[in-house]
């Protein structure tokens, strides 16, 4: 596992953006694993500024998204889909059609083995950009007994519900049920890179920090497996976890 710790989080976004683009100018059809959430944001703000200068192009890149609610249309708000829509693909010049992001109508077992598809059709992406949850979960792979190799449907914890909340109108409205990505897909990726940011992940990311332990109850740590991992944090994290920064 490889950290780097930079200023801040503008920072570590910035290096994520970068490493996309040469992904892309080496492979113009990369195939990238996207993430939704607050923490990519301006990863994605940096690209579509790239892409709009010329320093970058989509026009053959396919992606696919780590997750979306279930029972969510593409177009609410909430849904991933439009969240990908809204911060990165309505800004870049990518074809739609080679953007996935699981069905949240669609009955979950086959929105999930749908994903799977989406996942190893023509090979594993090139690159997978990750997020973590407070409890550790990478995707919608939540901190628990057991963990799923294959893209499934997930009952989310009261912590993601708790977490995500501030994106709806209350917790009430969070939809209690995901299609996720599984480990394997994740896994699968030549290359990994997770960012996190702010005391509310120190819990998890100590875990990346501390020892080699693996464990079902911080899914993030299943990473230590991966031979192409980065972990991407901001000084004031790296305190909290007692990495030195550099
Ligand atoms: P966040 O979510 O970026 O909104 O903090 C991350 C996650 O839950 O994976």
């Amino acid at each position: 596992m490889n950290f780097t710790v930079s200023p801040d989080h503008a920072q570590s976004c910035e290096k994520v953006a970068l490493r996309i683009c040469e992904i892309v100018r080496q492979k113009p059809n990369a195939k990238l694993g996207l993430a939704t959430g607050s923490t990519p944001e301006p990863v994605y703000r940096r690209l579509a500024q790239l892409c709009k200068e010329g320093a970058v192009d989509f026009s053959h890149v396919r992606t696919v998204n780590l997750d979306e609610y279930w029972g969510l249309a593409p177009t609410h708000p909430q849904s991933y889909r439009y969240y990908m829509d809204q911060n990165l693909f309505n800004h870049i010049n990518i074809d739609k059609a080679n953007t996935y992001v699981a069905d949240g109508l669609a009955d979950p077992d086959r929105a999930a083995a749908a994903l799977d598809e989406a996942v190893f059709a023509g090979g594993a992406p090139d690159f997978q950009l990750l997020g973590i949850g407070g409890n550790g979960h990478i995707a919608f792979n939540e901190a628990g007994e057991r963990l799923s190799a294959d893209s499934h449907v997930v009952a989310l914890t009261q912590s993601t519900i708790d977490a995500n909340a501030r994106f709806f109108e209350n917790a009430g409205q969070v939809p209690r049920k995901a299609i996720t990505m599984g480990m394997k897909g994740i896994l699968a990726a030549a290359e990994v890179w997770l960012l996190a940011s702010g005391a509310a992940k120190q819990n998890a990311v100590r875990g990346l920090v501390e020892d080699g332990a693996v464990t079902t109850q911080n899914p993030a740590t299943f990473l230590k497996l991966h031979q192409n991992a980065h972990i991407l944090i901001d000084e004031a994290l790296a305190k909290l976890v007692g990495l030195q920064g550099g």
